[in-house]
């Protein structure tokens, strides 16, 4: 698996615990930053990494900025992209094996480094359950797709 990890000023020390913890996995991983503690905008980073994950440039993407929220609805704008929000590890488990979501978002603002942790770690190694679900994913799917043609 390949992940794609960005954070704006709000999110960096997550991030840094989110790679060092995919290191740790030898989940390969590519930073595409924010570089700086000034001020940038989170859309900045949430568009490239969806798109790296939209067009299959890597498998999953992870996004932490503040609250997560300006992350989350920027990625959710990228054709393809199943962002969610967490900050608990139940959902962690329960957006991977029911939604398959395929970008996660976390605000630094809301939890520590040890729950981020543990929420990535389970949304890393837990599989899309299908079944029952895929109908629901894929009317999703079905509806981003009738929008290119209006
Ligand atoms: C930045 O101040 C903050 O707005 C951002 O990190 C995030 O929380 C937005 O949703």
């Amino acid at each position: 698996m390949k992940v794609a990890i960005a954070s704006d000023h709000g999110g960096i020390n997550i991030r840094e615990e989110i790679k060092k913890l995919m290191e740790e996995m030898n989940i390969s991983f590519v930073d595409l930053g924010c570089e700086c503690s000034t001020s940038v905008d989170y859309p900045d980073y949430a568009l490239p990494v969806a798109e790296m994950v939209a067009k299959g440039e890597v498998d999953r993407g992870i996004l932490i900025c503040g609250t997560g929220i300006g992350m989350s609805i920027a990625a959710n704008k990228v054709q393809g992209i199943r962002c969610a929000l967490v900050h608990d590890m139940f959902s962690a488990k329960a957006t991977r094996e029911h939604n398959d979501s395929n970008v996660l978002a976390m605000g630094e603002r809301v939890i520590g480094p040890g729950l981020a942790r543990e929420i990535a770690k389970i949304w890393l190694t837990t599989d899309y359950e299908g079944g029952r679900h895929a109908n629901r994913v894929e009317k999703i799917t079905s509806y981003e797709q009738s929008l290119q043609t209006k």
